[in-house]
């Protein structure tokens, strides 16, 4: 696991992670909704332009050197000192061997000591049983649910 890190998203990098990408059903409230991924360059570039924006950091997750997956730190709150997490493997070839555990801690190490933060949100759709397995083995405290959505938050 020693290889495994987070790195700031670079324009490049954010079109390897995509070229390969592939949605996961998990994610899905609605699944009308649920779409397969198709690669497309344009669509990319205004992807990575839209997460330019100060109160967030768009991390890839790199696997001896390979992009296997995205992390966010978003709505980052440096007055309240919180800010929210979301991560999205790429494939199911990067699931279940337990990088994305090791990106989450490497994400709240990074919002507790490097930006300072306080607390760490997360939530995920109810049926995403697999997501919150991950949340709480990192430390995740549940809070609360509503009709669609579980919610955690892990404080220093
Ligand atoms: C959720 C996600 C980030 C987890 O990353 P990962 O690399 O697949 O997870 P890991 O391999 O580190 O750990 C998976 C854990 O879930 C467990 N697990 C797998 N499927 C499960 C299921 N259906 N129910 C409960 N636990 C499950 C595994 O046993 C393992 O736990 P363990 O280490 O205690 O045995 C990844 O699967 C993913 O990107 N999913 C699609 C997008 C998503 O759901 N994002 C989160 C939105 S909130």
């Amino acid at each position: 696991m020693e290889e495994l890190k987070l790195q700031r998203m670079t324009r490049n990098l954010c079109h390897e992670l995509y070229k390969e990408w592939e949605n996961d059903e998990a994610i899905y409230m609605d699944m009308n909704s649920f779409k397969p991924y198709i690669y497309n360059e344009d669509a990319v570039n205004r992807y990575f332009d839209s997460k330019q924006d100060s109160s967030r950091i768009l991390f890839v997750i790199m696997h001896s050197d390979k992009p296997i997956g995205e992390l966010q730190l978003k709505q980052i709150d440096y007055d309240k000192k919180e800010c929210t997490l979301s991560i999205h493997m790429q494939n199911d070839h990067s699931k279940g061997k337990g990088y994305g555990t090791k990106a989450e801690q490497l994400a709240i190490k990074y919002a507790f000591e490097e930006l300072g933060m306080d607390a760490v949100n997360a939530d995920t759709v109810k049926k995403n049983i697999r997501s919150q397995h991950v949340i709480e083995k990192v430390g995740f405290k549940f809070i609360k649910e509503d009709d669609c959505f579980k919610y955690y938050r892990i404080q220093r």
